[in-house]
């Protein structure tokens, strides 16, 4: 029998690309979505790729606790990966309670079905972000976790912590955090992708919507950052590479390989990239200029961080393994593809 994963959020950006690798390494999946910020572009992705038309999508919310105990009821869920919440940093410091209840309600109701339905295996989409402006670079595991600078951030400090504070109580339920640096990119068959609504906060949509015409001029956030070249260092990973270490994780807690019952792993190239030079790859490997200006550094952002991979290396099996200048070719062949060229 295949083991079933409920995937949380699973029409989303991340949650499309779990989804393909989790059917490609012989998992049954449930998407669940309430598509409050997506449309069905992600899911009929999913089933193009794998040639899956059956792949479900019950569209709910996971803040109805009722909604999420029927869903553990009408599927044996073996392992959820949840990735259902709000994720704009900016939106979170201006509307903290919208935050706070949709991205904490929601992970509860999911443990509190877990637990009710004889336990699973969860995994929580954590984020870099727990590690703030990190004094030691590379961060491991085992940096400290700053205060959290906006609800967003702090969202995710909390629900790591829940994550932690129910598995140690409840042996059913065992759990992973992945903590991501910065996803980007897009499947190769260039079906699915990131589809960020309105004017794009993250770098790699502002620079393929550049690119395509959509937006008139990338600015790049500070060029007096104390780095090589003024502009931040981030740690720019892969969504396939992404999505394969939740595979290995999710594997890893269905086979009962874990040291102990809640685990943390970084999930990164272990190798810092500034802005600029990320520009430059990008016109580079695309054979394009791209029109950008230096502006003001933006409020909240850190100047450096970048992932230990080591533990993840090791114990998921797992390391990153796409280049920097295929991850950029495949951002720029799905914003083409949205641009039906
Ligand atoms: C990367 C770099 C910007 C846009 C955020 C969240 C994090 C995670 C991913 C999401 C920074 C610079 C950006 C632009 C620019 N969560 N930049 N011009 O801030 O590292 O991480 O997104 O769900 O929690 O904090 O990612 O892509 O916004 O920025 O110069 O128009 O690009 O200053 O140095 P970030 P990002």
């Amino acid at each position: 029998m295949k083991k079933r994963i409920l995937v949380s959020g699973g029409a989303g950006y991340i949650g499309s690309h779990v989804s393909v690798e989790l059917i490609e390494a012989g998992y049954e999946v449930v998407v669940a979505d309430n598509m409050s910020n997506c449309d069905t572009t992600g899911i009929e992705g999913v089933r193009k790729i794998t040639g899956r038309t059956d792949i479900p999508l019950v569209e709910m919310d996971f803040c109805d606790a009722a909604a999420v105990e029927r869903l553990f009821d009408d599927y044996p869920i073996d392992a959820v990966i949840h990735f259902a919440a709000f994720k704009a940093v900016g939106e979170s410091v201006a509307e903290p309670i919208k935050y706070y209840r949709n991205n904490l309600t929601s992970f509860l109701n999911v443990l509190d079905a877990a637990r009710n339905h004889g336990g699973c295996d969860v995994l929580f989409s954590s984020s870099a972000t727990v590690y703030g402006e990190a004094e030691q670079l590379p961060v491991t595991e085992r940096s400290p976790r700053l205060p959290a600078t906006s609800p967003y951030g702090n969202t995710k400090q909390i629900c790591e912590d829940m994550l932690r504070d129910v598995t140690a109580s409840d042996p059913s339920i065992r759990g992973i955090a992945l903590r991501y640096f910065n996803p980007i990119g897009a499947h190769p068959s260039a079906l699915i992708g990131e589809l960020p609504r309105g004017v794009p906060n993250n770098l790699i949509p502002y620079i393929t919507q550049t690119a395509i015409g959509k937006r008139a001029c990338l600015s790049i956030f500070g060029n007096d950052y104390p780095t090589e070249d003024g502009t931040c260092l981030r740690d720019y990973i892969d969504i396939v590479d992404l999505a394969q270490a939740h595979v290995a994780a999710v594997t890893r807690m269905l086979e009962g390989r874990m040291k102990e019952g809640y685990e943390i792993f970084n999930i990164g190239t272990g190798r810092p990239v500034s802005v600029s030079e990320l520009v430059t790859e990008f016109e580079r490997v695309n054979g394009l200029k791209l029109n950008y200006r230096f502006a003001e550094r933006r409020p909240g952002d850190v100047t450096a961080i970048w992932a230990d991979t080591a533990l993840a290396n090791e114990e998921l099996g797992w390391r990153a393994k796409r280049t920097l200048a295929e991850t950029l070719a495949s951002a720029w062949a799905w914003e083409k593809h949205l641009a039906g060229e």
